[in-house]
């Protein structure tokens, strides 16, 4: 479609949780005209529903060093090093900038962080707000620092596709918005940056932890695009998410790690601790070896769940240090203070993404990404506990700087390109994506599971476009499900390829680590025709 409007600015940046704030503030201190478009509040992504918290060393005795060791052995052997060490260097001061930005974490009486553990962490790390509502602390703070600082922002505005000039360089973005005044429509922003942060695409799968939003939008653009995307095959399952029933679909409740790492037990239904002895640290061992463990045991005893009991934290710690986590779980009618709580894996966090240099760069020039969406090398097969955070801080920030630095970026004139067309479809296959995808390629994987998982995907786009024409006026979910089909493809084919079991991808039929074959990247470009 035409674009309706148009708009110039110097960065334009897609998404808004912290790694999308971050990048917007920076580049506006920079002195950057900077836009922010979202594609539904500002506060409606993943970061509002991180628990947990973000880790970094920031206790006595912990060091950065330590922090790398760990991200790199959760990380199975895929990580970049140089990637994770910039991560754990530069985090503690990114999160102290973030504290100055108007973020409070849990202090003890004398004003010192609170820091607990997650999985995989051998220290306690993890920052917190709220008890366990660290994300959405983080998001006041960055929105109302945005608020506060006059940011230009755009809500209600899915982001299309990516405008680029006639030497192919980003020249700005494609935007659907709806009932934003002067924006209303397909418009665009024209900037010779764009920033990707549009989080994670965990709504491919039908029970996940991601919000509504989590579509995938940033990887489907940059696909389309013509970037490299790389390690989609990654996806994480968060071993402890409330169980709603088999048949239970979109968001689920989370129950953080950190309930763990406060001394909570896994066990079945008789009561024993099945991570006892499978792991040196036991329920706390990296999140794949978690959820695996959970699998594992529901296999045996044929059960759907398996429990997490905190009974002995009793009433007043459930109330003070997880009241969000105690408020899901009595709107369910569990009391997690006198039962256990039934726990099953769903669908969390895409390890990889649109891959990027070490400045958040990607292989299309003037494009970046950085947070969920991206894949900056720092999760490799499995992310660590409570990293995601991090990351989005600290390559925001790098991105801001690389921008602010490049000279052609400031006040330039922008090129205007004709936006190319992007076929759209029918909304009615999102369902059938979702439950293609949990079925042949969720947490257990094998070559069967994942060839009839392609072919189902397979029919669904041919289906969606020859209903193309029958579909109601274009509109978000129609976008949505273009985005959603087109990643879930991409993921598939990678969990085809990667012949082997790491970190979060577990192929049944390829029960072993592979070293000698699979230390390696699945990195993929789509051709010209990238629909
Ligand atoms: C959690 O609180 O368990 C989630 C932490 C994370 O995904 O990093």
């Amino acid at each position: 479609p035409a674009p309706g409007w148009s708009i110039d600015a110097d960065v334009v940046v897609v998404g808004s949780g912290v790694a999308g704030l971050t990048a917007a503030l920076r580049c506006t201190a920079a002195g950057l005209r900077t836009v922010v478009v979202t594609k539904a509040r500002l506060d409606d992504g993943s970061t509002r529903w991180a628990q947990g918290g973000i880790a970094a060393a920031l206790g006595e005795g912990d060091t950065p060093e330590q922090h790398l060791d760990d991200t790199l052995v959760a990380g199975a052997g895929l990580c970049d090093e140089e990637a994770v060490r910039l991560l754990v260097t530069e985090g503690p001061d990114a999160v102290r900038r973030l504290i100055e930005t108007g973020a409070r974490f849990d202090t003890d009486a004398s004003g010192t962080i609170e820091l607990t553990r997650e999985g995989g962490h051998h220290r306690r790390r993890i920052a917190h707000a709220g008890g366990d509502a660290t994300g959405a602390e983080i998001s006041r703070a960055l929105v109302d620092a945005v608020r506060d600082r006059a940011v230009r922002t755009i809500e209600n505005a899915l982001v299309l596709d990516l405008l680029t000039d006639s030497e192919g360089r980003t020249a700005g973005v494609t935007l659907h918005v709806m009932g934003e005044g002067q924006h209303d429509g397909v418009g665009a922003v024209h900037a010779p940056a764009v920033v990707l942060a549009t989080g994670g695409m965990g709504q491919v799968f039908s029970a996940t932890t991601n919000p509504a939003v989590s579509t995938g939008d940033g990887v489907a653009l940059a696909l389309r695009a013509g970037a490299e995307v790389s390690d989609l095959e990654f996806v994480q399952f968060h071993p402890t998410v409330l169980f709603l029933g088999p048949d239970a679909e979109g968001q689920q409740p989370l129950v953080s790690e950190a309930v763990r790492g406060e001394g909570a037990h896994l066990v079945d239904a008789d009561g024993v601790r099945f991570m006892v002895g499978q792991h040196e640290l036991a329920e706390l061992a990296p999140r794949d070896i978690v959820a695996k463990g959970i699998m594992r045991r529901m296999r045996e005893q044929g059960a759907r769940h398996m429990y997490l009991d905190a009974r002995h934290f009793g009433a007043a710690m459930w109330e003070s240090r997880f009241p969000t986590i105690l408020a899901a779980c009595r709107a369910h009618g569990i009391d997690p203070v006198t039962q256990p709580v039934p726990v099953a894996p769903a669908a969390h966090y895409a390890s990889g993404g649109v891959r990027t240099d070490l400045h958040g760069r990607t292989t299309v020039p003037g494009l970046y990404a950085c947070g969920e969406v991206a894949c900056t090398g720092v999760h490799g097969a499995n992310r660590l506990a409570s990293n995601s955070l991090l990351e989005g801080l600290v390559f925001a920030e790098r991105i801001a700087d690389d921008i602010a630095a490049s000279p052609s970026r400031a006040g330039a004139p922008v090129a205007h390109p004709a936006p190319r067309p992007l076929p759209l479809l029918d909304p009615a296959a999102r369902a059938r994506v979702q439950h293609v995808m949990t079925a042949g390629a969720g947490v257990l994987r094998s070559a069967a599971s994942l060839a009839e998982a392609a072919d189902a995907l397979d029919a669904v786009h041919a289906e969606a476009l020859n209903d193309a024409g029958k579909a109601a006026e274009p509109g978000v979910e129609s976008w949505e499900t273009t985005n959603l089909l087109c990643v879930a493809r991409v993921l598939v084919a990678a969990a085809r390829r990667r012949e082997e079991t790491r970190g979060c991808h577990w192929r049944e039929d390829r029960p072993d680590r592979d070293d000698t074959a699979w230390r390696r990247h699945l990195v993929v470009r789509l051709g010209p025709d990238r629909a």
